[in-house]
């Protein structure tokens, strides 16, 4: 079938190489003539794991191509989908369609004589009704339906979620653009992936609640996690425990710094609007967003509980500045609010991602960019680590315990080893449990030492040494909120 994407970004693009990687041919748009030049020069803009791979596979095949011009919506086009972003509005009243309405401009001025619209941005509900009435506007001669097609990938795993997704959703009210879908997404569906097919508002409402209902549960968990803390238990045990539960799940339920990113907090903000518009409350939400903010707030306070209750004149490394791993998008990352809380309260800052530097340079200022992360911790007093990738799970602790003086670690996302760490050194600071110092170490016998593998102390081990879950009692820390930063 033939295709027209509009929009290359983290979703546009995603789309229209998995629909060519399925066998369509796909035409991807985009106003912005130096992203598409890069494209058509082999040049990828975003980092996706498989992206660049297969886009180049399905540019090869001649599936592929990028246009900085919308072509003619001809006969031969079986579907225009518009994936263009949806940012906070200015006013800061709901989503800024801008674009959206743009490319509907854009579309009714290229159709020919039948088209159908296909929405894969996030917008809210009752916009599907306004893309129609614009296009209707300037084009009353059109056979015209416009669809709504939520998309559910997550940065990070895009290329599995679109290819392998949960479920698809399609709304609208023809049968004709529902059999259009169902026939383009057929590769995909024919394995049993659930379709839902419903009208085009409940289409656009769905979006809007998965993500609600994600920011809710990460939520929750980082509030239970606030009480483990407080109460000396840990979160990893109860989120185990009640994840465990089918009614429940474990997804979603890791306890961290707070959700950011391109989608939940605009997504959330934007549901609120429409709730507001249609006089309906929606408190859990409200209530999300408020606590969200206010843990991102309180980041740099528990840094300086960490170190002893003030970060003034301390040097800081941090690990990981995109909102989450395996993505480059640091479109309200929290490391964004904790660099800048951190050097108002007077911090030296040195940061690192694996991916996310060349964004992390336009949006930070005043910090150190580091190469990699060692020379990241080198000198610090502490290392804070806010993205959970991979590559930070396997440093060499005993390397990075020589490079910081302090010998502390705050583990945002608690999934450093910390009993390893412990036993390189360092005292860990994590989410949702008491922070432990060093592991109390006794000398080994020299052949023993000489047999250890790397990664491990060559000189000492632990005193109890069998379980590391057995490793000595927590070290008491102060509250959070009993420590004051501007
Ligand atoms: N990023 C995600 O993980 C994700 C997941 C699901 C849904 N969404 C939704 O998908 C939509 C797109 O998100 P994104 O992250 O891909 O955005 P993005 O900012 O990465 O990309 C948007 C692209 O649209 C282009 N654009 C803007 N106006 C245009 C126009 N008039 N004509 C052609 N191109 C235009 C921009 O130049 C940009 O390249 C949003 O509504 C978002 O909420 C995003």
């Amino acid at each position: 079938m033939r295709l027209v994407v509009v929009g290359c970004g983290y979703v546009g693009l995603v789309s229209g190489a998995c629909f060519a990687e399925l066998g369509h041919e796909v035409v991807c748009v985009d106003t912005d003539v130096g992203r598409i030049k890069g494209l058509k020069a082999g040049m990828v803009p975003i980092f996706e794991p498989g992206l660049a791979q297969m886009i180049g596979r399905t540019v090869a095949a001649g599936r592929l191509r990028f246009a900085a011009e919308l072509p003619d919506l001809d006969e031969a086009v079986d579907a225009a989908f518009i994936a263009v972003g949806t940012p906070p509005s200015p006013d800061g009243h709901g989503a800024d369609l801008r674009h959206v309405y743009a490319v509907a401009e854009a579309m009714a001025g290229r159709a020919v004589r039948r088209l159908l619209v296909v929405t894969k941005s996030t917008v809210p509900v009752g916009t599907g009704d306004m893309i129609e009435a614009i296009i209707r506007a300037r084009r009353p001669d059109l056979e015209l339906d416009v669809a709504s097609n939520p998309e559910f990938l997550r940065e990070g795993s895009a290329l599995h979620d679109f290819m392998k997704p949960d479920r698809i959703v399609l709304g609208s009210g023809s049968p004709e653009a529902i059999a259009t879908l169902q026939a383009i997404y057929a590769p995909i569906t024919q394995f049993g992936v659930p379709v839902l097919s419903t009208g085009r508002k409940g289409a656009e409402l769905i979006k809007y609640a998965a993500n609600a209902f994600l920011a809710v549960k990460i939520t929750f968990i980082n509030e239970i996690a606030d009480l483990c803390e407080s109460v000396g238990t840990d979160i990893d045990d109860v989120a185990d425990g009640i994840g465990l539960d089918r009614r429940i799940g474990r997804a979603f339920l890791e306890a961290g710094p707070g959700y950011g990113g391109s989608c939940f907090p605009k997504d959330t903000a934007a549901l609120i609007a429409t709730a507001q518009d249609w006089a309906v409350n929606l408190r859990l939400v409200e209530t999300t967003i408020a606590s969200n903010d206010a843990r991102k707030r309180s980041l740099a306070r528990r840094v300086a509980v960490a170190m002893g209750g003030s970060v003034n004149g301390k040097r800081i490394a941090v690990l990981g500045l995109t909102f989450k791993p395996n993505t480059d998008d640091m479109r309200d990352a929290p490391s964004i609010a904790l660099v800048a809380a951190l050097q108002r309260a007077g911090a030296t800052l040195k940061v690192y991602d694996p991916e996310g530097m060349p964004q992390a340079r336009s949006m930070l200022s005043n910090v150190e960019f580091a190469v990699n992360a060692y020379d990241c911790a080198e000198n610090a007093d502490c290392v804070v680590v806010m993205t959970d990738w991979d590559e930070f799970s396997t440093l060499d602790y005993d390397k990075l315990a020589n490079l910081v003086r302090m010998r502390l670690v705050v583990d945002l996302r608690n999934k450093l080893d910390k009993d390893r760490l412990r036993v390189a050194g360092f005292t860990v600071a994590s989410i949702g449990r008491p922070a432990q110092g060093p592991a109390v170490l006794a000398p080994q016998p020299a052949s023993k030492a000489a047999s250890d593998g790397p990664g491990r102390s060559p000189r000492l081990r632990a005193v109890n040494g069998s379980a590391p879950g057995h490793l000595p009692a927590a070290q008491e820390v102060a509250r959070p909120d009993a420590i004051a930063i501007p």
